[in-house]
C-alpha cells in the first residue's frame, strides 16, 4: 500500500518523528511498520561507511560467513569453498568449544534456518538464512562501542554474540550486524569486596567472554581455591545470557542464581555510554541486568560476582535404561523415584542434572556440596528404598571430591554442539511436587510420547542465602524442579513441519506440563518463544517494571531478543526483516 517513494518517505519520516533515512516503512495485513534497515533499502550504510567502521574497529569487522560455507562454492557470489576449512568444520561442527569459538556459529543450529550446512558436496546451494552478515570481533570495549553506535545510528539489527549457545536464536538474526565479545576473557579475583554494600567476602570480576569451565578452573587456581556459581555446561558464558537471564547450575540450590550473586556489571548503555550498575550506581539497572532478560538493556562489558570457599562434594549417578528393563510401566517409577524427591534434594542444597528419552534415564550427577560419600548416600537413600521396593532395577555409583572442581571436572558430561532442536520447558515448585508429583511424571510421559526428550534440573534457589533483590521470576524462589522439552526438526524443514513442531512444543508438551504444575513459570533462557504470556511465565509480577526500565534504557530498541521484556509491538516480518508496529 505504502510508495516507498524517497518523498513519502521523507514525508512519514517527518510525521513519525523519525529521520526518513533511517528506517523503512512497510505494511502487511493493514498495519504499518517502521523497520531496521537491510541491504537494498535507502538507509543501509553504503560501503564507505561500512570501510570507516572497519577502520574504527581496528580492521576487526568481517563479513559474516555461515560456518559451512567453507564447503559450498559461492554465497551470494562471494567464492568461499576451501577444502582444508571444510574438512576442518566437518570434524569439528558437533565440538561445543570449537562452534563458541567461532565468529558467528551457533551451537544449536535451528535459529539459523539450516541454509549453509558442512557438505561434501560443494555445488549445492548456501545462503545466509538467519546468521548475520557482518560480524565485528571485538578486542577492545571501543570496539564494542564503535559496533554499538553504528547499530543505532543506522537502525540495524544487532545481536551481541558471546557464545552463539542460545539455543532460542537469539545470538543470531537476518541481515544482523554482530558484535561478538568472545575475546573478553579478563578475569580478576580479589579475598574482600569493598565495593558499595555489606558484602565484603571474595569478589571476582570477569569479562563478557567468559565460559562457565575456565571460571571454575581459575576460581580453582586461587590461594585458597574459591567458587562461583555458573551453569552446568562447560562452555556456557557468564555474563551475557545466562546471567542476564537468570543461571541456573549446580551450587543454585546450595548459594541461589548467578544472577543473586551479581555485585555489579560495567555496561556499554543503548545510547553509547559506559556506566557501572551496581547497588548505589543506577541501581535500577543493576537489578535489571540481574534477570531481567539477555541483550535487553545493555551490553555487559564486565561482571563482578561473589566468590565462595571451595567445599568437599559428593556425587551419586544413576541409570535405568534398556540394559535393565523394557518395561515402560517399571522404567516410569523409576524416574518417579527420583523425582518425587525433588523438594527433599534441593532442601538438602541438591542440584540433580538429568536426561529423559524413551528406555533411557540418565541421572548424572545428582550433586551434595558439602557432603562426604557417607553424607550423600544416607540423604539419597530414601530414592533407592522406592526403586527397590517397586523392584525396578538401575545401575549406580557414589564418589565423594575433595572440592567441587574435583566433582565438576569428573562427574559433568560435555555435550554435543550442531542440534536441530525446538524446545520448551517449565519450572516446577515445591506445591506442584507436593500436589502432582505423579502428574507431573504424567506429563513427562506425555512429552516423550510425542517425539521429545528432556534435559531435567532438580533445582532450588529459594532456600539459598542470602535471597537477592533482582528481577529473576519470584517463583524460582518456590522451585525445585526445572525441565526443558527438546523437539528435534530440521532448521531447513518445510515451514508445515516446523509449525506442527512448535505446536507440539506449546500445546501439547508445554499444555500437558503447565497443567501438572500450575504453580510453577517458565525460564526465559530456557524455554518456549511460544509460550502463552511470556510475560508473566518468564518473569511474574516483575513484568511491569522490566517494562519500565527496557523503555528508560533502550527506548529505541537498539537491542533486540526475541520474548524479552519490550518487544511486543516488534515482529520479524516476511520471516527475516525486524519491524515495529507504529
Ligand atoms: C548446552 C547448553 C547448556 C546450558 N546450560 C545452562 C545452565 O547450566 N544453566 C543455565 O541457566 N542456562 C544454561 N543454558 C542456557 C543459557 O543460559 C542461555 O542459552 C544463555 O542465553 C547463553 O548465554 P551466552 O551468553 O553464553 O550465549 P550467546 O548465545 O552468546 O548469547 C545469548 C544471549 O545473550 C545475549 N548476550 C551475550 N553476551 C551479551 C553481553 N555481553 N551483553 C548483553 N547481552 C549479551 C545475546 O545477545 C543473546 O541474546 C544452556 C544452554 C545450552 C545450549
Ligand atoms: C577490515 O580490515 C581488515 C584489515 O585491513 C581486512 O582484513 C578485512 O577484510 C576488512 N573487513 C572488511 C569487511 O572489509
Ligand atoms: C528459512 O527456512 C524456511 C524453510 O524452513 C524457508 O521457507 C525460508 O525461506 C528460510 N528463510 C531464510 C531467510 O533463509
Ligand atoms: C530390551 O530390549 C532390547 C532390544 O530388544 C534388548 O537388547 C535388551 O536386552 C532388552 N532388555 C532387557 C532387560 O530385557
Ligand atoms: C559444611 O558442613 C560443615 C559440617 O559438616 C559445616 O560446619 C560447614 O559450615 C558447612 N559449610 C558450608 C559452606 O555450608
Ligand atoms: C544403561 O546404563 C548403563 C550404566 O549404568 C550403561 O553402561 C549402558 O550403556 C546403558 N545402556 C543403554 C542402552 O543406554
Ligand atoms: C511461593 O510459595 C508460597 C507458599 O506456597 C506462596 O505463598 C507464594 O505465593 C509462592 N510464590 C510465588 C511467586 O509463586
Amino acid at each position: 500500500m505504502l510508495d516507498r517513494s524517497p518523498r513519502l518517505l521523507a514525508f512519514l519520516g517527518l510525521a513519525l518523528g523519525t529521520a526518513a533515512s533511517s528506517s523503512q516503512l512497510i505494511t502487511r495485513t493493514g498495519k504499518t511498520y517502521s523497520c531496521k534497515c537491510y541491504p537494498g533499502d535507502d538507509c543501509y550504510p553504503t560501503p564507505d561507511k561500512w570501510h570507516q567502521l572497519n577502520a574504527t574497529v581496528e580492521g576487526n569487522l568481517q563479513v559474516a560467513l555461515p560456518p559451512g560455507a567453507v564447503c559450498h562454492n559461492s554465497l551470494n557470489g562471494i567464492s568461499t569453498f576451501d577444502a582444508a576449512k571444510c574438512a576442518d568444520v566437518r570434524a569439528n561442527f558437533e565440538d561445543e568449544q570449537w562452534t563458541t569459538d567461532q565468529p558467528i556459529a551457533n551451537l544449536w543450529t535451528y535459529w539459523t534456518n539450516d541454509t549453509c550446512v558442512p557438505t561434501t558436496d560443494p555445488s549445492t546451494p548456501c545462503t545466509r538464512g538467519f546468521y548475520g552478515d557482518w560480524v565485528i570481533l571485538a578486542k577492545t570495549k571501543q570496539h564494542i562501542k564503535a559496533g554499538v553506535d553504528f547499530a543505532r545510528e543506522h537502525n540495524l539489527r544487532l545481536v551481541i554474540r558471546n557464545t552463539g549457545h542460545d539455543f532460542m536464536g537469539r545470538s543470531t538474526g537476518f541481515g544482523a550486524l554482530i558484535v561478538n565479545t568472545h575475546s573478553f576473557k579478563d578475569a580478576s579475583f580479589t579475598k574482600k569486596y569493598t565495593g558499595p554494600g555489606t558484602y565484603r567476602g571474595g569478589a571476582a570480576t570477569v569479562g563478557a567472554g567468559i565460559q562457565v569451565r575456565e571460571m571454575y578452573r581459575l576460581a580453582n587456581q586461587q590461594d585458597p581455591p574459591v567458587i562461583i556459581v555458573g551453569g552446568e555446561c562447560p562452555t556456557v558464558g557468564v555474563a551475557g545470557g545466562y546471567i542476564q537471564g537468570g543461571g541456573h547450575g549446580p551450587m543454585a540450590s546450595f548459594y541461589g542464581m548467578a544472577a543473586d550473586n551479581a555485585l555489579a556489571f560495567e555496561v556499554l548503555t543503548a545510547s553509547g555510554h559506559f556506566i557501572t550498575a551496581n547497588e548505589v550506581e543506577n541501581p535500577d539497572l543493576f537489578w535489571a541486568l540481574k534477570g531481567g532478560g539477555p541483550s535487553t538493556f545493555a551490553t555487559v562489558i564486565s561482571l563482578t560476582v561473589k566468590t565462595f570457599p571451595e567445599v568437599p562434594s559428593a556425587g551419586v549417578l544413576l541409570d535405568i535404561n534398556s540394559t535393565h528393563t523394557n518395561d515402560t510401566e517399571l522404567f516410569f517409577k523409576g524416574v518417579a523415584a527420583m523425582h518425587d524427591l525433588s523438594s527433599y534434594f534441593v532442601d538438602h542444597g541438591m542440584f540433580v542434572y538429568w536426561e529423559l528419552e524413551p528406555s533411557r534415564f540418565h541421572v548424572q550427577p545428582i550433586v551434595g556440596p558439602n557432603m562426604t560419600a557417607a553424607q550423600i548416600t544416607q540423604v539419597v537413600q530414601p530414592m533407592f528404598d522406592v526403586l527397590d521396593k517397586a523392584g525396578v532395577p538401575y545401575s549406580t555409583s557414589t564418589k565423594a571430591f575433595n572440592t567441587f572442581f574435583d566433582l565438576y571436572i569428573d562427574l559433568f558430561e560435555d555435550e554435543s554442539a550442531g542440534n536441530d532442536l525446538l524446545t520448551g520447558g517449565r519450572i516446577m515448585t515445591h506445591r506442584d511436587i507436593a500436589q502432582n508429583a505423579a502428574g507431573i511424571v504424567d506429563a513427562y510421559k506425555t512429552t516423550l510420547d510425542n517425539g521429545a526428550f528432556i534435559i531435567g534440573h532438580i533445582v532450588g534457589p529459594g532456600g539459598a542465602v542470602p535471597v537477592a533483590n533482582n528481577a529473576i521470576h519470584p517463583v524460582w524462589r518456590n522451585a525445585s524442579s526445572f525441565s526443558i522439552t527438546f523437539k528435534p526438526i530440521a532448521g531447513n524443514a518445510p515451514l508445515g513441519a516446523k509449525a506442527d513442531a512448535q505446536n507440539v512444543i506449546t500445546n501439547v508438551i508445554g499444555k500437558a506440563l503447565r497443567e501438572a504444575a500450575p504453580y510453577g513459570g517458565a525460564y526465559v533462557n530456557e524455554g518456549d518463544l511460544e509460550e502463552p504470556n511470556w510475560q508473566t511465565e518468564y518473569w511474574g509480577a516483575h513484568y511491569p517494571r522490566l517494562l519500565k526500565l527496557k523503555q528508560k534504557w533502550d527506548p529505541t530498541g537498539v537491542f533486540y531478543a526475541r520474548t524479552t521484556p519490550g518487544t511486543e509491538d516488534w515482529e520479524v516480518i516476511d520471516g527475516a526483516k525486524l519491524c515495529r508496529k507504529v
